[in-house]
This record gives C-alpha cells, sequence and structure tokens, in this order.
C-alpha cells in the first residue's frame, strides 16, 4: 500500500544485483540518459549495491577515465557527493569490438560464474546505433552470454525495431538466435509515462467509461506528439527514417492501442500484448484516401525568438532530403468497437510547442433541447489525456452558467499527476522493469510486425507514387505545420484549455 493505494506491483528496495553491460557506454544515449537514469535508481534504492555496471565502447580507456567521463555527464550535484563516490564503484569499463571475439570471450570470462561459484543474473543494454543491433546480439550469443545457467540474461534494444517488416524480422531472428522472447525487452519510453501508465487503470478500473468507450458515443480521437525540437545531431538516423518510423511505428501506435483494445481478461503482460495486436492487426490499410496522410518537413523559421535553421541544411541531412519532419495518419481500426472512429494521430519537429495528448471526442447530444433557445450549437463532452507538459486526465462537459439566465459553459473536470523531483523518469522505469522482469511496458514481435504491415504501405506509397517536393509541404519552423493542417493543429493544441 501507498498513502492506502492498492498496488498490483510495487518495488520496494533493491532489484536483484545483476551484472548490467553497457554496450556503446560512451556514446550519446548511454550519457545523457541511461547512467543518470542509473544513478537515480541506486539514490532510490532500487539498484542493488552489489550490481556491477560495466561500460562498453571500442576505444581504449581505464576505469577511471570512463568514471570521469561518466561523472561529467551525469554531473551529481554537490548533495549527492557521498551517493555518487558510492555509485562510481560500482562502474569499469571494457574495450569490445564486435570484429574480435577474444574481446567478447574477455567480457564473457567475468560474466560466466566459475562451476560451484553462485549464479550471475545479466543485463545487455544496447546503446548501439541500430545498424549494429544484429553483429552485437550474434556476437553475444556467440560468447555464450544469453545462456541461462541458474541466473537469468536480458538483452535491451531500443526503438528503431528496423526500418520496415523484412528488417524487422531480420533483427528478430538476430536476437532469437540468442535470446527467447522473454530475454528480449524492446524498449518504448512512452509506455514508462506516468499518464500511459494511466490510460489502461483510467479505463479497466472504472465502471462509468467502458459502456461510452466504441462508436456508439465516440465520434473521433486525436492522438498528438509534437516537438520544438529539430533533428539535432540525429541526422545520420533521422534522414534515413523521417517521422513516421521515429514516432508512428513506436510511440503514436502504441498510443492508439491502448485507448483502442479491449479489456484482456488479466492485467498481465501478454494479456495486454495480445489485446494490443488485435488492434494493430484490425487497422485498416490506407490506401487511395489522401486525405488520411499528410506529410511535411520543416523549413527556417523561429522558435522562442531564435532562428533556426530549416530540415535541409542541419549538419548530416543531405541537400535535397525529402524525409518528412511532420505527419499526420489518420488510422481506420476495422472491428465493432471502432469501425467509422477516425484515429487521427501528429506528430512533427520544430512546430509551435512541445505537447503530447489525446483527445476523446463523443459525438454531439442526439437532440438538443436547448436549440431553439441557444443559438450556438452544444459543444461535445471531450475527455483529453495530457501526457506532456501537464500530466492530467480533463473531462469537459456543459454546464449552466450561474444566475437567472439560462446560458450554457464548457466546464472542465481536472485530475492531475503532482510533480515531485523525486520521481523516477521513464528510462529509470524501464531500466528498473527490465531488472525485476516485468515485460509489461515492452514490446512484443508479433505487435511490431503488425505494425510495420501497416506502416509498409503508408511508406511505400509515399516513396514511391508521390514525386518529392509535390508530397511534401514545407513548413516554417516554430509554426504550426504546413498550411493545410494549421486548422487543426490549432484546434488540438488549444483543446485543453477550454
Ligand atoms: C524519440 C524520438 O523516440 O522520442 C525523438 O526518436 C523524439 O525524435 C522523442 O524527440 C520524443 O520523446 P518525448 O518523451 O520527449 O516526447
Amino acid at each position: 500500500m501507498i498513502n492506502g493505494a492498492q498496488c498490483i506491483f510495487n518495488p520496494s528496495g533493491p532489484a536483484e544485483p545483476c551484472r548490467i553491460v553497457v554496450l556503446g557506454a560512451t556514446g550519446d544515449l548511454a550519457g545523457r540518459k541511461l547512467f543518470p537514469s542509473l544513478f537515480t535508481l541506486f539514490k532510490a534504492g532500487h539498484l542493488n549495491p552489489e550490481s556491477r555496471i560495466t561500460g562498453c565502447g571500442r576505444g581504449e580507456m581505464s576505469d577511471d577515465e570512463f568514471r570521469r567521463m561518466t561523472e561529467e555527464k551525469v554531473s551529481p550535484d554537490d548533495s549527492e557527493g557521498e551517493q555518487w563516490r558510492r555509485f562510481r564503484q560500482l562502474i569499469s569499463y571494457h574495450r569490445l569490438d564486435f570484429n574480435d571475439d577474444a574481446s567478447f570471450a574477455a567480457l564473457a570470462a567475468g560474466l560466466i560464474p566459475e562451476e560451484g561459484k553462485p549464479a550471475v543474473n545479466r543485463l545487455f543494454y544496447l546503446a548501439l546505433p541500430p545498424s549494429s543491433y544484429e553483429r552485437a546480439a550474434t556476437a553475444i550469443g556467440r560468447a555464450g552470454l544469453g545462456r541461462e545457467d541458474g541466473g537469468w540474461s536480458r538483452i535491451v534494444v531500443e526503438k528503431p525495431f528496423g526500418h520496415d517488416l523484412t528488417s524487422a524480422r531480420s533483427l528478430n531472428a538476430a536476437l532469437h538466435a540468442c535470446f527467447n522472447e522473454e530475454q528480449i525487452f524492446s524498449i518504448d519510453h512512452y509506455l514508462a509515462k506516468e499518464t500511459v501508465q494511466n490510460i489502461l487503470v483510467f479505463r479497466f478500473a472504472n465502471a462509468i467509461f467502458e459502456p461510452l468507450w466504441n462508436r456508439q458515443y465516440i465520434d473521433s480521437v486525436a492522438i498528438m506528439a509534437t516537438e520544438t525540437l529539430g533533428v539535432g545531431h540525429r541526422a545520420a538516423y533521422y534522414d534515413t527514417a523521417g517521422v513516421i518510423r521515429d514516432m508512428f511505428q513506436n510511440h503514436l501506435l502504441q498510443l492508439l492501442s491502448l485507448i483502442a483494445m479491449d479489456p484482456p481478461a488479466r492485467f498481465e503482460a501478454d494479456q495486454v500484448q495480445d489485446e494490443k495486436v488485435k488492434v494493430f492487426r484490425a487497422l485498416k490499410h490506407i490506401s487511395s484516401n489522401h486525405d488520411d496522410l499528410a506529410i511535411g518537413q520543416y523549413g527556417n523559421g523561429e522558435i522562442d525568438d531564435g532562428k533556426v535553421a530549416a530540415y535541409r541544411e542541419e549538419p548530416g541531412v543531405a541537400a535535397e532530403s525529402t524525409t518528412p519532419t511532420y505527419a499526420r495518419i489518420t488510422a481506420h481500426i476495422d472491428n465493432w468497437r471502432w469501425r467509422g472512429v477516425p484515429f487521427t494521430m501528429i506528430s512533427g519537429k520544430r512546430l509551435e510547442k512541445k505537447i503530447t495528448r489525446i483527445i476523446i471526442n463523443f459525438r454531439r447530444v442526439p437532440h438538443s433541447l436547448f436549440k431553439d433557445i441557444l443559438a450556438d450549437t452544444i459543444q461535445r463532452n471531450k475527455l483529453i489525456i495530457n501526457i506532456y507538459p501537464d500530466e492530467e486526465i480533463c473531462l469537459s462537459f456543459q454546464s449552466k452558467v450561474q444566475g437567472t439566465h439560462l446560458c450554457l459553459n464548457q466546464e472542465v473536470m481536472r485530475f492531475a499527476f503532482a510533480t515531485g523531483d523525486d520521481q523516477i523518469d521513464a528510462y529509470g522505469r524501464v531500466l528498473l522493469d527490465c531488472l525485476n522482469g516485468e515485460r509489461l511496458l515492452f514490446w512484443r514481435q508479433d505487435g511490431l510486425e503488425e505494425t510495420w504491415k501497416y506502416l509498409d504501405q503508408i511508406l511505400a506509397r509515399d516513396n514511391t507514387s508521390r514525386p518529392p517536393g509535390q508530397t511534401l509541404a514545407i513548413y516554417a519552423a516554430g509554426s504550426l505545420g504546413p498550411n493545410r493542417e494549421e486548422k487543426l493543429l490549432r484546434h488540438l493544441l488549444t483543446a485543453g484549455k477550454q
């Protein structure tokens, strides 16, 4: 129990001791996200002090050099000095080269216990460019590190899980050659966000929403993740991926599945995944209806009063690049619950605001008895799930304005999560779940394949049937996206304020 709350899963105390091996430990992801999150878990008492963290990279480096480098990235403040000193003792460095089996054998020597010695749990985190995933997984397997010999062995991969269905299957085959499905943790950090986790609780722990959660009462759903950031230093990856692979294949389709899925019989990872996969399977392929798809790319413009470069001028981006940085896909789910309800998903970089939000638009009242008195039509009820920057759920409804007149006004019931600085961020949560073997927040291979099947036909159409320049609307950085999208974006961005 936490303050009277009923807990299904409450990881208090440290996880089992484990050897954490970070491949790509000198890279950006490890420095920016992974080590800060590991330190947070350590401070919160979730990382077992018996655990050890081995950072692996291609260069030569001493343990102390690596610890110093990590300290610069994590930048613990003065009050954390003592904790940092204890944490840094857990860290060591190992030079690893995928083409050099001997370097993997040396790593394995420290990770596979000798006969009669206690079992070792191992967690491999691939903080590597996606192009290296297959080679890394294969090398780990060749060194015998995927085998579970008393302890467990798990591997963590980050998106992108392939580039299309074929490459996703090939990555999966490489991973499954040495690990089984229960050992593979494919991360989607959106699933660890507090408000995202709350979606299933909100839907299935309350009796009042589920009867309305269908085509009879819901008119449309919008799922948006707009950003002000540009491509930054990730052009090498992004220019071959684009927004559809970067944001839709994973985060937005996960949000869609949480909103659209049927209730599983039990709150267990596999049962939840089963229901999500059914949603992905029911996604109707987008055919000739061009209105269901819009793409754009940011030009130059202003963000926060500062001038920013166009996408094509970003370092590492091809001068003639036709990679979309904005997309709207209106998805249709062909099943009894959702037939005819559009799910509009939008994401883009360098837009006016960073907002992550889901809007459930309910149908209008079937008959307005106020029609003859009020000139205006009655606004629909809306349920808004704000994920960023606010973490809240708002339900809008009509109410009479107090006084002698008969006037209606839209009011909002609001529940907001409190923000505290001791919270473990999304990365910390997924890491903790990996350590605890909790699989709810991760992708399962069949789900990944279904999302690729859906997106492959969109991407193929986009890449082949529309000449570059005609397909891609250039929008000013800091704006509301391509011209034709502005009205919709404005509506969705201001929805939370009503
Ligand atoms: C990542 C994408 O998965 O999600 C990035 O690769 C994007 O391009 C990021 O910026 C957005 O995450 P968040 O949590 O800031 O909404």
